[in-house]
C-alpha cells in the first residue's frame, strides 16, 4: 500500500485507543513531505480524536518543524531556557543538556519541567494560546513519564450542573508567573515577563473548527476566577482537575522510541506521569500558534 505522504488519497490507517480520546495513526511518513490531502486528512482525524499517536517516526528536529509548519506556525518559547540552542522551534521537554549530559532534578529548568506532573494546556498564559502541540519521543522512559491527555469537551458535558452554573460566563487567571511562585522554576526576566502578562481567559470556550465546547482551565497557570476569593478559587481549580482525571476521560500514552504525539490544546490538557529522574527522558516539542485569541462559549 502507498504510504500517505506520498499522496496517493486516503490511505491512512485510525485506530481509536480509548472511547473519549485519542487514536493511532499509521501508513505515514513524516520523514517525507506531506501532499495537501494528507495534511488535510491528518487534521480532520485530530479534530474528531484530539490526540493522535503517530508510532515509528525517526525524524530530525527540522522534519519535526516540517511537519508542523503543515497544521500552523511554530510557536518559539518566550524565555531562553528550553529552546533548543540549535533550532529555536523546538522546546526540549527533557532531563539531558544539549551535550547529552543528565541533568538533575534540583536544576531550576528540571523544576520548571516537572510542572508538567500536573494537569495543563499549553501557553494558556498567551493572549492567543496554542492550537496544538506535536511531541516526539526521542529517548522514552521505561520506569514511568506517560503523558495522559483528557477530553475537556467530554469533561464539561459531564460537569454537575451547580459546577457548571459556576463556570459558564466564568474567566479564570492564567499567569506563567506562577511556576516559579509555587517551584523551583527560574523567574523570568523583566523582559520575559512583559511578553506573557497574566490574563483572563474564558472558563469554557467554544472549538474554533467543531464549535464545541469545552472546559478552559490549565491548573498549573491559574492563579484566580473573577468573582471568587483566592482560597475557594485554588480549591475549585483543584476539584476540577481531578474531575477532568478521572479514567473515563483520560487515555494514558506509554512511549515507544519515536513515537510522535499530536495534541489539540484547545480542548484538552495533559499531565506527564513520574519516573526515575535519573533516567534519561529526552523530549522535543513543537507547539502551534493559535488562530486567535479564546472564543468564549
Ligand atoms: C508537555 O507537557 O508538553 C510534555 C509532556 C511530556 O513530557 O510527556
Amino acid at each position: 500500500m502507498a504510504l500517505a505522504s506520498e499522496g496517493a488519497g486516503s490511505c491512512l490507517a485510525i485506530r481509536k485507543l480509548h472511547p473519549a480520546i485519542g487514536a493511532e495513526v499509521s501508513n505515514v511518513d513524516f520523514s517525507k513531505p506531506l501532499s495537501p490531502d494528507v495534511a488535510a486528512e491528518i487534521h480532520a482525524a485530530w479534530i474528531a480524536h484530539h490526540v493522535l499517536v503517530f508510532p515509528g517516526q525517526a525524524i530530525t528536529d527540522e522534519q519535526h518543524v516540517a511537519v508542523t509548519r503543515h497544521f500552523g506556525e511554530p510557536e518559539i518559547f518566550h524565555m531562553d531556557i528550553i529552546k533548543s540552542k540549535f533550532l529555536k522551534e523546538i522546546f526540549r521537554v527533557s532531563n539531558t543538556d544539549e551535550d547529552g549530559n543528565l541533568v538533575p532534578p534540583s536544576n531550576p529548568i528540571q523544576q520548571q519541567l516537572s510542572s508538567a506532573k500536573k494537569w495543563h494546556t499549553d501557553s494558556s498564559y498567551r493572549p492567543i494560546p496554542a492550537m496544538g502541540s506535536i511531541l516526539h519521543g526521542v529517548e522514552v522512559s521505561r520506569t514511568g513519564g506517560l503523558t495522559c491527555f483528557t477530553n475537556m469537551h467530554a469533561v464539561y458535558e459531564a460537569l454537575p450542573p451547580e459546577w457548571r452554573a459556576k463556570v459558564d460566563g466564568r474567566k479564570a487567571l492564567h499567569d506563567f508567573d506562577k511556576l516559579s511562585r509555587i517551584s523551583g522554576a527560574p523567574k523570568q526576566t523583566a523582559e520575559e515577563r512583559a511578553r506573557v502578562p497574566a490574563i483572563w481567559q474564558p472558563m469554557v470556550r467554544s472549538h474554533p473548527v467543531s464549535g464545541r465546547k469545552s472546559l478552559y482551565i490549565s491548573p498549573i497557570y491559574n492563579d484566580d476566577i473573577e468573582g471568587m476569593e483566592e482560597a475557594e478559587a485554588t480549591a475549585f481549580i483543584q476539584e476540577l482537575a481531578e474531575f477532568a482525571g478521572q479514567d473515563r476521560f483520560v487515555y494514558r500514552h506509554q512511549w515507544e522510541t519515536d513515537d510522535v504525539l499530536m495534541w489539540d490544546n484547545r480542548c484538552t490538557m495533559h499531565i506527564v506521569t513520574p519516573h526515575d529522574p535519573m533516567e534519561r527522558r529526552v523530549m522535543h516539542r513543537t507547539t502551534i500558534v493559535g488562530e486567535g485569541p479564546v472564543a468564549a462559549a
